[in-house]
């Protein structure tokens, strides 16, 4: 009511006089009960029925040592001319603190001299005290004249402060006088300047009642009164849908991977067999990444079954089949080891073989059960191993047909590039390779830091063929991160256990200021491509990143947890841009 009452008010005085300059002094009650009203100005604001400015205006006002020179009659420089004119005075009389007398402090409460000695010094300045030799202090001789006589001392400040007071003229000169003893202090004073809206006329004070459903079935709306509504007041925009920056990212790779002929592998599986991730990698089972601290091992199958499948539908690809249709479905799906690969496999562990004859293995005896223990995949390179195993035959045969050939067939899932410009070393203008992708989600038992996640997102390539070699491979590469912005990157050596050589990625992060590992390559070694049936003279250059760190760079966050995580900020989701240019 009280609200509604204010509105009117409000909207009277303004339909009267156009304009309110000050709210608070047209409407006191406005200042003496803002909570209350505040929110009913807002409301007409809202409506555009007024429109709502604050201007600050300054104005000079009298301060706390002004009003006290007021009190005492005089500044503490006419105080001193006053007692020095009754005659000579010992300057440590004088300039005896009054008995009594707070300390004198500044506006920061830090204590400053007694205003009187301040006054003293001035006046000594001016020349219109002095002290004599025996200490005594007399009237000075700019006020001496020339017949003996004394000029009578005028308190020009203590006048002035006292015109000002009353309202009266100052003149300017005599205003920065008192401005600079802070006799007077300048104040922002803020006032609401209210006008009228482009709404105004829709104004009415009838209490809004709802139209409910309840309303319409019972007919009861018929005894209310509805505000009329108004469809030309513009609404607000609503708030529009906007990828997050890290699915934006995916799909810009997803898209530069597709562009130049890579072929997306399965990735439907987040639970996977150490089979697959470890010990296809010619990780050795003993290795210390298969450890629990840095891998999660599922509790419920701890073991892969025979028959196990994932059967819950997949969210990310719902067209996908929950359950598999054929055999090779079957074996994507499935997490039963592959039986005719188990023995080559263990060969390679034990000690090279038949299999792989050049290699010494790690030779320790291979434990069928830890390999079938059940994890959340460690990296995406599980998949390019399962992709490798089943592209044996389909190599064997194109290549064995006419390995010396120039132009070798290539098997039908990888169709030719066309007209992409490439690096003299890229090798994506090269029919004669097969290549693959992956961009999902992968687990490390880590700890969480500024720049690592437990669960993040991999991106995973390789490229397939005979006679590639570490130029192809720093060449791809940089082909690739050019293709999102990213120039200042540079190549580290390192070790892994599936490739030989090895090199880390590393990418300037220009606010951490300093280049930041963003992913891993290196050519995978014989005893990982040959017992997946691949000939011994055909190279896979690899290479797996992580999807969060260059998107950190993309849009300049230098926390991994404000990109992707519980901690990320939706309005900056919204308002994230990145900087590649999206071609
Ligand atoms: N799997 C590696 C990782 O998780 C990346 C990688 C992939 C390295 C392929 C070399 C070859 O970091």
């Amino acid at each position: 009511k009280l609200r509604i009452e204010f509105q009117k008010n409000v909207h009277d005085f303004l339909r009267q006089n156009n304009k309110i300059e000050d709210l608070a002094s047209a409407f006191p009650i406005y200042a003496t009960n803002t909570e209350l009203y505040h929110p009913a100005l807002q409301s007409l604001q809202s409506k555009a029925i007024v429109t709502v400015e604050v201007k600050s205006t300054t104005k000079m006002t009298i301060s706390k040592e002004g009003e006290s020179c007021l009190a005492a009659g005089h500044t503490p420089e006419g105080e001193v001319m006053d007692i020095v004119m009754k005659g000579p005075i010992q300057k440590t009389v004088l300039l005896a603190p009054a008995p009594n007398a707070p300390q004198a402090t500044d506006k920061k409460g830090k204590k400053v001299q007694d205003p009187r000695t301040v006054a003293f010094f001035a006046l000594t300045k001016q020349k219109l005290i002095e002290t004599d030799a025996d200490g005594n202090v007399v009237v000075g001789s700019s006020l001496k004249q020339a017949d003996g006589t004394t000029k009578p001392f005028e308190d020009t400040i203590f006048l002035a402060l006292q015109q000002f007071a009353k309202g009266e003229d100052v003149k300017p000169e005599l205003v920065k006088e008192l401005t600079k003893k802070n006799y007077i202090e300048k104040q922002i004073i803020k006032s609401v300047v209210l006008a009228k809206g482009t709404a105004f006329d829709t104004f009415t004070t009838e209490e809004q009642v709802l139209l409910t459903n309840q309303m319409l079935l019972t007919d009861e709306w018929k005894t209310h009164t509805f505000k009329e509504k108004n469809f030309t007041v513009p609404a607000d925009l609503p708030k529009w849908g906007k990828l997050h920056p890290l699915q934006e990212m995916r799909s810009h790779f997803r898209r530069v991977f597709l562009r130049l002929g890579f072929t997306e592998m399965f990735t439907r599986r987040y639970v996977e067999s150490s089979f697959w991730n470890f010990d296809t990698l010619f990780q050795a089972q003993s290795h210390p990444c298969r450890d629990i601290q840095d891998t999660f091992f599922v509790a419920s199958p701890t073991y892969t079954m025979p028959d196990q499948v994932l059967d819950a539908p997949c969210s990310l690809h719902p067209s996908l089949p929950a359950q598999p249709k054929n055999e090779l479905e079957r074996y994507y799906m499935g997490l039963d080891l592959p039986e005719e690969l188990i023995p080559r496999i263990q060969q390679v562990h034990e000690g090279g073989g038949d299999v792989c004859s050049d290699s010494l293995g790690y030779r320790y005896k291979w434990n069928r059960a830890e390999a079938s223990k059940v994890i959340l995949r460690t990296h995406t390179t599980a998949m390019s191993t399962r992709t490798l195993s089943t592209l044996n035959e389909g190599l064997k045969r194109v290549w064995r047909k006419n390995p010396s050939s120039q132009s070798p067939e290539r098997p039908l899932a990888h169709p030719p590039i066309h007209g992409e410009a490439c690096l003299s070393h890229s090798l994506l203008n090269d029919a004669h390779s097969a290549r693959f992708f992956s961009i999902d989600r992968v687990y490390r038992n880590e700890t969480v830091d500024k720049t690592h996640l437990a669960e993040f997102h991999q991106l995973e390539g390789f490229v397939v063929g005979r006679g590639l070699n570490v130029a192809h491979l720093i060449g791809t590469i940089t082909h690739f991160f050019a293709e999102v912005g990213m120039t200042q990157f540079k190549f580290q050596p390192t070790y892994n256990p599936y490739t030989e050589p090895s090199m880390e990625m590393h990418a300037y992060h220009p606010i951490l200021k300093k280049f930041i590992e963003i992913g891993n390559s290196g050519i995978f070694r014989e005893e990982v491509m040959v017992p997946l049936g691949i000939d011994k003279d055909v190279r896979a250059i690899a290479w797996g990143f992580g999807l969060e760190r260059p998107s950190m760079l993309q849009c300049d966050v230098s926390e991994i947890g404000a990109l992707f995580g519980g901690k990320v900020d939706e309005e900056w989701v919204r308002e994230s841009v990145m900087k590649i240019p999206h071609k």
